[in-house]
């Protein structure tokens, strides 16, 4: 298959059929390299930020109570197109002050948040949902200007991230308790759920808008009022997030927004004791901080952590499923996701035909600037992530891992990085150890069932894994026998709104998305009421 099928089927939620009437941005130059011989802004990126700007969604201070407020000490920090090197924005750089001011907000605006009905609350979200949506465009673009990912990605991004407020929209108002039998004849037990209060949400920069709304989207619905820390690579399509937010009313200092110093930030979140949840997509390594970070106030804490996700072929695959699958597991924003195929293991019997004819379909991904015209591969997000592509690549060729195709940095420059496939790959090489979070897919092959289920569970991580076969009964076992939190059968494109997103083992803590995702901004209280019987 060629790459538009990944990006036409880019999330099994909406099942979108990506808009074929996007701008046209063929006249756009990606003219720039951050090591700096050009140094003006290109025409294509300035009219998309003239245009943005005109929108009112190009937003570069953070928002605190309402206000959209510069750092106190004036700084900025530049926000990158990845794809150029071109500075898109300078945005303040803010540190624990600002937040620790805007987590009173949150607290003083919790009061009465937390009150509205939850009828007040949906109708807030619902009229959020639809001016993100009247927005798709101009938000794609943002995407794809500050992350890299392709224009058409970046619009289903849009899409995706919009349906977790449409969806808490309608999930605020089934907040049910219960009432439980008594144990004695005078007494009514009943089960409240209460929000939490505030909720530190800090998001990473490979979906800028999706992980926001992912898990702004239940907070708010919950009552919970939030200080939101995007990625410093990528705060520009939080920001506009955030603009929408306000003008769909949602009252000031519910949703607050602070971006910079990152462990200033961090900290002043994780030691305030008004804040009483953190939410967090990023790194294993940073999670485990934020959770040990916590405890000092024992807060509730949902982490979505790395992946490490295998992706299993078995000899009875239908082939052409198994190849489509594969490719759109591990190239969906170039493989810049915590569920993206890590590893395809692929049973001896198909492996060669499998690895042909996955080779074929990779070698067809346009690789290029997100808004030229076919591109399905965007650069990666900056230098630090190209080099470990790189050390990866050379770690498994060194221990004898054969380049099928790509294996190099891209002729583009940047970061752009050529889709790769590597067979004769080993479990021990890094690239199957740890999580490559590029386009690179390394093939092992196994011989048993036993041993797929062993290779793939033989891992910290447990997020996402893939299994292709046409037999039922296998469907099961396998799918019961692996250690994930998700698993995709027959399917490489699996997140949507509606169904439990998150891991098991050192891949994370709670759940997002669905009814799930609620849980994690609600406490639970249980009223006894005593003496029924008292005249
Ligand atoms: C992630 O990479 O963290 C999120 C991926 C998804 O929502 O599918």
């Amino acid at each position: 298959m060629t790459l538009s099928g990944v990006a036409r089927v880019a999330f099994v939620g909406s099942r979108r059929i990506f808009a074929s009437h996007l701008p046209s941005m063929q006249s756009y130059t990606p003219a720039f390299s951050r090591q700096g011989i050009v140094c003006q802004m290109s025409v294509g990126m300035k009219s998309v930020t003239d245009r943005l700007r005109d929108s009112g969604l190009l937003r570069t201070q953070g928002l605190i109570g309402g206000k959209w407020i510069d750092a106190y000490d004036g700084k900025t920090l530049e926000v990158h197109n990845p794809a150029t090197g071109e500075v898109i924005a300078n945005v303040s750089c803010m540190g624990g002050k600002e937040t620790k001011d805007a987590i009173s907000s949150a607290f003083d605006a919790f009061n009465s948040w937390s009150k509205l009905t939850a009828a007040e609350r949906s109708k807030g979200l619902r009229k959020w949902y639809d001016l993100l949506m009247a927005h798709k465009e101009e938000l794609g673009q943002l995407i794809t200007l500050e992350q890299g990912k392709p224009l058409k990605e970046a619009v289903g991004e849009v899409d995706y991230g919009a349906k977790f407020i449409e969806f808490y929209a309608e999930e605020a108002k089934r907040v049910y308790g219960d009432i439980i039998p008594a144990t004695l004849p005078d007494r009514r037990i009943f089960v409240l759920k209460q929000p939490v209060g505030v909720a530190g949400a800090i998001t990473p920069w490979n979906f800028p808008l999706a992980m926001i709304t992912r898990k702004v989207g239940p907070a708010l619905a919950c009552g919970c009022t939030v200080v939101l820390k995007p990625s410093e690579f990528t705060p520009l399509s939080a920001l506009a997030a955030a603009e929408l937010a306000l003008q769909a009313g949602i009252p000031p200092g519910v949703v607050n927004v602070v971006m910079g110093n990152a462990p200033d930030i961090g900290d002043a979140l994780l030691t305030s004791p008004q804040v009483r949840k953190i939410t967090f997509t990023g790194s294993t390594a940073v999670g485990k901080k934020l959770m040990a970070g916590a405890a000092g106030t024992v807060k509730k804490v949902s982490l979505e952590l790395g992946g490490n996700a295998p992706c299993i072929v078995f000899d009875d695959a239908d082939l052409n499923v198994a190849v489509n699958g594969a490719l759109a597991a591990k190239f969906r924003n170039s493989g810049q996701t915590c569920v993206c195929a890590n590893r395809v293991l692929v049973q001896e019997g198909i492996y060669e035909k499998f690895a042909d004819a996955f080779s074929k379909a990779v070698k067809n991904l346009k690789v290029g600037d997100g808004f030229g015209e076919g591109v399905v591969q965007g650069p990666l997000i900056n230098k630090a992530a190209l080099e470990k592509v790189e050390t990866f690549v050379e770690d498994a060729v060194s221990k004898g891992a054969k380049v099928l195709l790509g294996g190099r940095r891209h002729s583009l420059g940047m970061t752009f990085y050529e889709p790769t496939v590597l067979s004769n790959v080993k479990s021990e090489m890094l690239v199957s150890r740890e999580e490559v979070f590029g386009p690179v897919a390394p093939l092992l092959c196994f011989k048993t069932e036993e041993e797929a289920i062993h290779m793939a569970n033989d891992t910290n991580a447990g997020l996402a894994a893939y299994i292709f076969t046409n037999n039922l009964q296998r469907t099961w076992r396998v799918s019961e026998a692996l250690e994930y939190g998700l698993v995709g059968v027959n399917e490489g494109l699996i997140s949507t709104e509606v169904a439990p997103f998150g891991g098991v083992k050192q891949s994370g803590l709670g759940r997002e998305g669905s009814k799930y995702g609620m849980d994690e901004f609600l406490e639970i209280k249980y009223v006894c009421l005593g003496d029924m019987n008292r005249k």
